[in-house]
């Protein structure tokens, strides 16, 4: 099935022809910059590329060119050709080769320059860098990001076997959610991850997984600090209207009924997550004093407590129209003098900011056509393998590769 989003790339022959039908008339035809692509974030879990055939998972990752370090560069460069490239590799020629399309095509080196961001950013401090799974959950990108010695956050059961099975470090491993299932509690606590609790039935249901599995779990709250991270709604977590986390109000029967249940919950920190694509790293600031503020009370209370988890979060160039956005170094001088000053070990949870701009989905033309008044290009891709822009208007980058967009003029 052929979707509207459009990706053209160099044109194939009965595209060609297709388009010579309209030279005549290049008054009605726009010069196109290139390629296309990928700033939302689902998995295709089956990419087929020749190139990569040696990986069992058919992830197409281009490897050449990872000289370049700086941090969060975009591996995906428009060359004086005209033509896109991936770190030095032409993204037409990894078309050609491939056996099936359309296809991702993830950097390897730029998924590791990321990492080396929030490492550098990160010296100094006692830290966890938990990749959140959600945002693309491939298992050769997992491994490949628990070979830099990520940790991984978890929102679901599968997301934790998958994250077992790219074997993580479970203490580096956090899982979070308010609809956590006990079963997937039962496989947390046997696995030894950290569980973020949520409410009072989460609470009650990490009690009985501990009981199920025989094993105590370390367990942070998350707390609904209500700071707007002043993003779109949808991805607002952290504001008193959220379903995540617990009240301020209600933490000391929290507390109440971890010191109640000393065999089952081990409190180990505290966790927020304020929302996606945040793009003011004082907000992060704000989250985090209230957060200490929050630790503070909990040690007085004779908590050991030792871990500040500020979730993720990082806003990312979306747009790719030269966006001056924080870097991973920006947003941890926000919050290491606090994190310093209580001897903390800090984790975070980034997402998109990990992933987001690694990777390009190609896309091929089939042909065009016409309706009469609307003219289509019409191409491999479908809302199957990206279904953000059609489900909800999510913004998607387009870069057309090559030649011409023909106009909505009737012809
Ligand atoms: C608890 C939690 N942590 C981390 C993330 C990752 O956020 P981002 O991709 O914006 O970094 C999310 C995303 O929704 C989340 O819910």
């Amino acid at each position: 099935m052929a979707s509207a989003t459009h990706l053209l790339s160099q044109p194939s022959s009965s595209l060609r022809r297709n388009l010579n039908q309209y030279q005549s008339n290049r008054s009605s035809l726009s010069r196109i910059p290139v390629l296309s692509l990928k700033s939302t974030l689902k998995p295709l879990q089956r990419l087929s590329v020749k190139a990569a055939a040696s990986s069992p998972n058919s992830v197409k990752t281009a490897t050449k060119g990872s000289d370049d370090h700086s941090a969060f560069n975009h591996c995906f460069k428009k060359q004086s050709d005209g033509f896109l490239y991936c770190e030095g590799t032409k993204v037409e020629e990894i078309m050609e080769s491939v056996e099936r399309r359309p296809f991702y095509l993830y950097s390897k080196p730029q998924i590791t320059r990321n990492v080396e961001a929030y490492k550098e950013a990160l010296e100094g401090v006692s830290s966890v860098i938990g990749y959140a799974i959600k945002a693309n959950n491939n298992l050769k990108i997992l491994e490949h990001l628990r070979s830099l010695g990520c940790g991984a956050v978890l929102v679901s059961g599968n997301e934790l076997r998958l994250a077992l099975r790219a074997c993580f470090d479970p203490t580096k491993c956090i899982f979070n959610g308010n609809g956590k299932l006990l079963e997937d509690l039962v496989l947390a606590a046997q696995a030894g991850v950290f569980v973020n609790v949520d409410s009072e039935f989460d609470l009650d249901n990490i009690v009985e997984a501990s009981r199920i599995s025989g094993k105590q779990v370390n367990v942070l709250l998350r707390i609904n600090p209500d700071v707007d991270p002043q993003v779109h709604p949808y991805v607002a977590t952290g504001n008193k209207n959220s379903k995540f986390g617990i009240r301020n109000e209600k933490l000391q029967w929290f507390l109440d009924e971890v010191k109640a249940h000393p065999n089952e919950l081990k409190l180990v920190g505290a966790h927020c997550h304020l929302g996606s694509t945040i793009t003011k790293v004082d907000i992060f600031r704000d989250a985090a004093v209230l957060m200490v503020e929050y630790i503070d009370e909990i040690r007085r209370q004779g908590f050991e407590v030792s871990y500040l988890n500020i979730g993720g979060g990082l806003g990312i160039d979306y747009y790719h129209a030269g966006a001056i956005l924080p870097t991973p170094m920006d947003l941890i001088n926000t919050v290491r003098e606090l994190v310093l000053s209580r001897g903390l070990n800090l984790i975070i949870e980034p997402g998109r900011s990990l992933i987001a701009n690694t990777c390009c989905f190609v896309n091929h033309v089939t042909g065009v056509k016409t309706n009469g008044t609307k003219n289509f290009i019409v191409i491999d891709g479908s809302m199957a393998e990206l279904i953000r822009p059609s489900l909800y208007d999510a913004y998607q980058l387009n870069i057309f590769l090559v030649l011409f967009l023909v106009t909505t003029k009737a012809y």
